[in-house]
């Protein structure tokens, strides 16, 4: 049977791991909790970095699933067939588990017998070696001993055939890289791997090497696999596209733009504008409907959101739409994916929040368009920090909507200006610069896992200070310096409640509490008591980690399910001092607090 939909490729795909077993773990939030180096989650093995790092993880050693991933590392390719921002992974992991000879016939058997694809249209790549490691000739032996000819395996560079570290250190390894021939002309018996008809589909990792500050390459104690197959891409070219745009993922998007627009996708001069307004509200859908639930701002993940929604606005006014579409688009969006109901459950909030984003900036984007084109109208060279800032902050517009405007005219923009311009008038977030849109391995420092028991301890004493049970964790975010809690209050915290938060956790680590890790069902975690993140989606098999309290009538003071990693006594943590207490969204305050 032909496999037509997203769905059908990702239950044949889990199914098949399931059937080699391997454990279903839900998709993790987009937004990373643990991770201060990156703003989204950028590949199905991100969340897994602690297992990958040899922490045991409560579901074993095999684990599969599809993951929801964010890159906006390459926006501005988005508009062509096959780049986006937002898209699903598909993925299987070893945790120290089986290596290189059964991650491949793995993959070689899915690709034959479940996707049912013929030996003549599969090519793949493997690692050429260099002074770091050598050429992987135990990959390509393995694959030759299922069939593919030699004239089939390519030796790539690091460049190529390389997985991480995404940060500076940590784990990587060669990988190899399978290649799908998408034209009905019959496949070349020599695989060239700079012919565009090969595509690749599938990636598998072999990460036997560790990288260490010194830029070493150490053999590592774990040995883990871990792969990536892109949901949007292998869908398209199973059915022979050569645009994912054309699959059953996107066509019901695509088919409401033309309605709204008028124009229609097969005309070539829309097609670029109708992709980016696809690609990113799809995204921001996914954004707003997170467990997290973001909103558009001027400041990490909501700047994000907003650039997206904007751009696509934009776009949207290039092939004609005049009036209100983006939550149109959103309505369409969500029946495609009823897999991640946390869409659903947050459907107002979606809807709400691209009604609003799209209104402020309808109200001013006319006007601001005035303006760039007066700006740009005396020939100018390059557009000045200064008015850079004035566009975005009269009009709205994100400097990198600028910079592509200008681009789209020849000229530049002084964007290390428009920088000073902007710290000059508000304290510019480390997150809103460009190094946290880069991916990265999550930081497993001491000190953020020091940070992070100090969350959990924090989300327990704001529940018992402010005497409101009702009190959730509405997102986190660790970095080395400091923590950050949002949670649900109606209210600016009094100075003396700051004060007794403060006491009361320097006072529990004082008491030097044992953190306690446990696996158990999800079911039975839930009815110990343990707290977790509303509209969040866990395995069965949870990890749960208690900070003891015989001095409490529960017999503990915080119990949590969660991934960790955490400190073992609570006297590790140092003093807890509250740097910041403030409001980020109607009813959501933020806490900012370090340990000194
Ligand atoms: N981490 C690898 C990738 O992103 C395999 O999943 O391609």
């Amino acid at each position: 049977m032909a496999i037509k939909t997203r769905g059908d490729l990702i239950r044949r795909y889990i199914d098949f791991f399931v059937s080699k077993k391997h454990k279903e773990i839900p998709s993790a939030s987009l937004i990373p909790t643990n991770d201060p180096t990156v703003l989204f989650t950028t590949a199905g093995m991100h969340p897994l970095v602690p297992y990958l790092l040899g922490h045991k993880h409560p579901l074993g050693k095999r684990l599969v699933n599809v993951q929801k991933c964010i890159r906006t590392g390459d926006i501005d390719e988005v508009g062509n067939t096959t780049h986006h921002t937002f898209f699903e992974m598909l993925g299987n992991w070893s945790l120290g588990d089986y290596f290189k000879k059964e991650a491949i016939e793995f993959s070689f058997e899915f690709l034959t017998k479940v996707l049912k694809i013929p030996l003549e249209k599969i090519a793949v790549t493997c690692f050429e070696g260099d002074k770091d490691a050598p050429k992987d000739e135990e990959a390509a032996k393995i694959w030759q001993s299922l069939g593919i000819s030699k004239d089939r395996i390519a030796f790539l560079p690091k460049k190529d055939n390389w997985w991480g570290p995404a940060g500076e250190t940590g784990p990587c390894g060669p990988d190899t890289e399978m290649f799908f021939w998408k034209s009905n002309e019959k496949a070349p018996k020599k695989f060239n791997p700079e012919d565009k008809t090969w595509v690749e589909i599938w990636n598998d990792v072999f990460m036997q090497y560790n990288k260490n500050k010194e830029g070493k390459f150490e053999l590592s104690k774990q040995q883990n696999v871990d792969t990536g197959m892109g949901v949007e891409r292998t869908l398209a070219v199973l059915n022979g596209l050569d645009d994912n745009y054309l699959s059953s993922i996107f066509q019901p998007v695509i088919k409401e733009i033309e309605k709204i627009s008028k124009k229609k996708y097969s005309g070539k001069e829309n097609q670029k504008a109708m992709r980016i307004i696809a690609d990113h509200l799809r995204a921001a859908t996914f954004i707003l409907g997170d467990e997290h639930a973001i909103k558009p701002s001027n400041l990490g993940q909501g700047y994000v959101l907003r650039r997206l929604i904007r751009r696509a606005i934009r776009y949207g006014r290039l092939i004609g739409i005049n009036s209100a579409f983006a939550s149109k688009i959103a309505e369409v969006v969500i029946p495609v994916y009823p897999d991640y109901p946390e869409l659903l459950a947050n459907k107002k909030f979606i809807i709400e929040n691209l009604n609003e984003e799209e209104k402020r900036f309808n109200e001013t984007l006319e006007h601001g368009m005035k303006k760039f084109e007066s700006l740009v109208s005396s020939k100018i060279k390059e557009i000045s920090g200064k008015d850079a800032f004035l566009l975005f902050q009269s009009f709205g517009f994100p400097i990198e909507m600028t910079v592509e405007l200008a681009n789209e005219r020849e000229i530049k923009v002084n964007e290390r200006d428009y920088k000073a311009e902007f710290e000059h008038h508000q304290e510019l977030s480390r997150t809103a610069s460009a190094g946290q849109f880069k991916s990265g391995l999550a930081d497993s420092s001491k000190q953020t896992t020091k940070l992070h028991t100090a969350t959990h301890m924090l989300d327990e004493t704001i529940r018992r200070v402010l005497k409101d049970k009702n009190i959730k964790q509405r997102g986190s975010n660790i970095t080395p310096e400091r923590l950050r809690f949002d949670f649900n209050f109606p209210r600016k915290l009094e100075e003396s409640e700051i004060k007794e938060i403060e006491e009361t956790i320097n006072k529990k680590i004082k008491e030097s509490l044992i953190v306690k890790r446990e696996e158990m069902p999800l079911k039975k975690a839930i009815e110990s008591g343990a707290g977790y993140l509303p509209g969040a989606k866990y395995p069965d098999r949870v990890s749960v980690y208690t900070i003891e309290d015989k001095a409490d009538k529960r017999g503990f003071f915080s119990k949590e399910i969660c991934t960790g990693p955490h400190v073992s006594n609570t006297s590790e943590l140092g003093k807890f001092k509250i740097v910041k207490e403030e409001s980020v969204a109607a009813g959501i305050r933020r806490i900012k607090a370090i340990l000194e």
